[in-house]
């Protein structure tokens, strides 16, 4: 049947959508061009947030409307209505109070199991649900559709045993599990043998790879430079596949930058100097309530180290605004070390309070309308900082690769460098997605670059 995957919530739901489709095309599907010609929509979800969850679980009450054809016909050919990831596991059962009507309901690490799904709904079955196991090792992991992206997302990391305070990740994605990194490493080749130029390893806490369960086993070859910790071994490894040109990775704890780690950055000119490092907040006061494990002097010199070994080192980061008692004074001291660490960019977040997190029996005392007041201040800052931290690139030659024209201009087109900064260029007419460039810039603003090839 026509199907259609929509993804809310982070890039590891992104990768698991992708997996999904091509398990589907695999069992005989077809890849629906948009809604209304779908007779199977699965909705993958996201629980992060409040409104994250909120935002999933309407979609697929619309789709179920449409299927019975109340409400607006988004989908007139809907026949099967499915709800997969993260809000799924927070849920259990209790899913089918939500949407009484929905066919079945998958958490994340089970997304394998989708094909047999659909067969049984078609066979009659309803509301079936799926939950994995904290520890569960998910099938149809390397499943990747045929697509021609130069890009590819490639999970290496499940779960999270984090345990911050505010976060759900670790209830509903279970713990951690390193897959072995041959197994990687024949995925990334596959795929570059395929034209993939880019892959993004993907773990909550990367940088935690091979460190629950050995990645590396005694069989595989020693590593070529010595290295001893499993993440920069694997980026060894990754580093001499033919073909490939770039290699990035996210999310990363302070923790996991090692020494092994930075002479990695050094050693391996395909992988990207950009670090997405989540601080979460200023406060040592704040860091230590929500169980991050570092103090605002540990963060600082983890950047330190990273803008040490190179100065244009890209390094962005998540902030939550509003937590449990974070008074105006913890503020200013997450306010101060944004300024301090000199991010390229932020993602700022309003504290929502997580069922069954820790954080969640405390009570959420800084008004709404006072978070979106931080939010504010700190998008503020982060434009005038990002307007600074790309003025020093102007003159400068970035390494882009080319990802295509501009909606509104097919001579303008876009890519990113390294650092993961957005590059618009005016093409030479020749161009090919996800051909490398290199650009001089001569303007800079605070989200992007704009330079001419040379
Ligand atoms: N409330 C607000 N933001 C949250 N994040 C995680 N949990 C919460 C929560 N309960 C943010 C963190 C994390 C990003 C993915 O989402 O900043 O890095
Ligand atoms: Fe959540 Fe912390 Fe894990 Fe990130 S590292 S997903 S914030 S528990």
């Amino acid at each position: 049947m026509k199907f259609l995957v929509h993804t809310y919530g982070c890039q590891m739901n992104v990768r698991d959508s992708e997996a999904v489709e091509a398990l589907l095309v695999a069992a005989g599907h077809e890849k629906a061009a948009n809604e209304s010609e779908a007779e199977l929509v699965i909705v993958n979800s996201c629980t992060v947030r409040d409104m994250a969850e909120r935002k999933a679980v309407g979609k697929c009450g619309n789709l179920i409307a449409a299927k019975e054809g109340r409400g607006k016909t988004v989908a007139p050919h809907v026949k099967v209505v499915g709800l997969m990831g993260c809000a799924v596991k927070r849920m259990g059962a209790d899913v089918f109070k939500s949407l009484p009507k929905l066919d079945f309901a998958v958490g994340p690490r089970r997304f394998g199991v989708i094909p047999r799904l659909v067969e049984r709904c078609l066979a009659g079955e309803k509301r079936i649900l799926e939950l994995p196991d904290d520890d569960e090792v998910p099938t149809g992991m390397d499943a990747h559709g045929g697509g021609n992206s130069f890009q590819s997302y490639v999970t290496v990391l499940l779960g999270c045993d984090n345990r911050c305070s505010y976060c759900i990740v670790p209830d509903v994605r279970g713990h951690e599990y390193s897959r072995p990194a041959r197994e990687v490493v024949a995925e990334v080749r596959a795929l570059a043998a395929r034209g993939v130029k880019e892959v993004c390893l993907l773990g909550q806490s990367v940088l935690r790879y091979g460190v629950r369960n050995a990645a590396w086993g005694p069989d595989d070859p020693p590593s070529p430079g010595g290295y001893t910790e499993a993440f920069p071994r694997l980026l060894e490894a990754l580093n001499a596949i033919d073909g490939l040109a770039r290699i990035r990775f996210t999310s990363a704890h302070p923790k996991g930058c090692t020494d092994e780690l930075v002479r990695a950055y050094a050693d391996f000119p395909k992988v990207c100097r950009h670090l997405h490092l989540p601080v979460q907040s200023g406060s040592d006061r704040v860091l230590k309530e929500m169980g991050r494990r570092y103090t605002r002097a540990e963060y600082l010199a983890a950047v330190a180290k990273l803008r040490a070994f190179d100065p244009e080192f890209a390094v962005t980061t998540d902030v939550i605004v509003g937590y449990p008692g974070e008074t105006e004074e913890d503020f200013e001291a997450t306010r101060a070390l944004m300024e301090e660490a000199g991010f390229d960019n932020a993602f700022v977040f309003k504290y929502s309070p997580r069922p069954g997190t820790r954080s969640a029996a405390l009570v959420d005392d800084v008004p709404t309308e006072e978070k979106e007041r931080r939010d504010q201040v700190l998008l503020a800052d982060q434009q005038v900082r990002g307007q600074a931290r790309n003025d020093r690139l102007v003159g400068t030659v970035r390494e882009v690769l080319a990802e295509g024209p501009s909606l509104r201009n097919a001579a303008r087109w876009s890519g990113r460098d390294g650092g993961n900064r957005i590059v618009v260029f005016e093409s030479a007419g020749t161009l090919a997605i996800g051909q490398s460039v290199r650009v001089r810039i001569r303007e800079a603003h605070p989200q992007i670059l704009i330079g001419d090839i040379i």
